[in-house]
């Protein structure tokens, strides 16, 4: 087993972002990525940019210590009992998958491996995730874990009981704030810009709110308070946002995409 190989078991969306953005971030070679799954040749390009591309999960575990495991919930069980043969106590598995518990998977395994649970976002693409990490002790393992998803972006280490809701805030997160950014294009279209201007505005006018509050660490109604002059336009058209129920509707959004997940089995 190499210490320097990482393998990917389901290089799908979330697994070939993981992969470009270790290889991009020079945490890795791409050599030195194993990619698997079973319709290999949608990935070939891949291949062709030095990745190892094979669709033997066997051979990818045999030859890496980090494990990562980004199938659908439903492959989960079939993937484990496949590589149980080659897993051994050197391992570190880690999850992204959604809604699996530690518990769960220990269970199917049979050797002590250390297993990580990770939720990060589709931002780690480009290296700026939001990525919570949870596991059952293993410190050590866990640090090696984060500094490598640093790398990727933000990260945060959690209690696992808090592991759904990260994936609400911080994975399904992308979505909802995707479509404030999209109505703001739309108001933006309306007062007359056109589609790529009021996006080019209202994205880089998002990324600076965001940053602001990155960087500052304020509380955002600190940052709000220095943009709304008194009887201004700004305060104007936040307090009608209110009245329509703009924070109402994204903490109940939130909530019903809590509970759905949480009572998903
Ligand atoms: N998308 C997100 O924002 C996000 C965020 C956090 C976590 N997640 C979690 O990440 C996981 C992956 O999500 P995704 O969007 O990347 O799904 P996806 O695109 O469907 O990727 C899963 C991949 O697994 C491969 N696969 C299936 N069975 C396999 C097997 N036996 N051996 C090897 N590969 C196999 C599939 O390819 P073949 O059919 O060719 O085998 C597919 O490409 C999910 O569990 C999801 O809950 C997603």
């Amino acid at each position: 087993m190499s210490q320097k190989h990482i393998a990917i078991i389901g290089a799908g969306n979330l697994g070939i972002s993981i992969a470009e953005g270790i290889v991009d971030g020079g945490l890795k070679k791409s050599s030195e990525v194993f990619l698997t799954r079973r319709h290999i040749e949608s990935i070939s390009y891949l291949k062709n940019k030095g990745y190892q591309t094979i669709t033997s999960n066997l051979e990818a575990v045999k030859q890496s210590r980090i494990v990562m495991l980004c199938v659908q919930p439903k492959q989960l069980p079939k993937v484990l009992e496949e590589i149980n043969p080659v897993l051994t106590e050197d391992h570190v598995l880690v999850s992204v998958i959604t809604g699996v518990m530690l518990a769960e998977i220990e269970k199917q395994i049979t050797v002590k491996a250390t297993v990580i649970r990770a939720m990060p976002n589709t931002a780690i693409a480009i290296g700026e995730s939001m990525t919570c990490i949870t596991s059952n002790g293993n410190e050590a393992e866990v640090k090696e874990i984060q500094a490598l998803f640093d790398a990727l972006g933000k990260t945060l280490v959690i209690d696992e009981k808090l592991m759904q809701a990260a994936t609400v805030l911080g994975a399904s997160g992308i979505a909802f704030f995707m479509r404030f950014l999209r109505a703001a294009t739309q108001g933006g279209v309306q007062m007359g810009f056109h589609s790529e201007e009021a996006q080019l505005i209202a994205v880089q006018t998002a990324k600076g709110a965001a940053s602001l509050i990155l960087e500052n660490g304020n509380h955002p109604e600190v940052e709000i308070d220095k943009v709304t002059t008194p009887q201004g336009c700004t305060i104007e058209g936040l307090n009608e946002m209110e009245h329509q129920g703009l924070s109402s509707a994204i903490i109940k959004g939130l909530m019903a995409s809590y509970e759905r997940i949480s009572n998903i089995k």
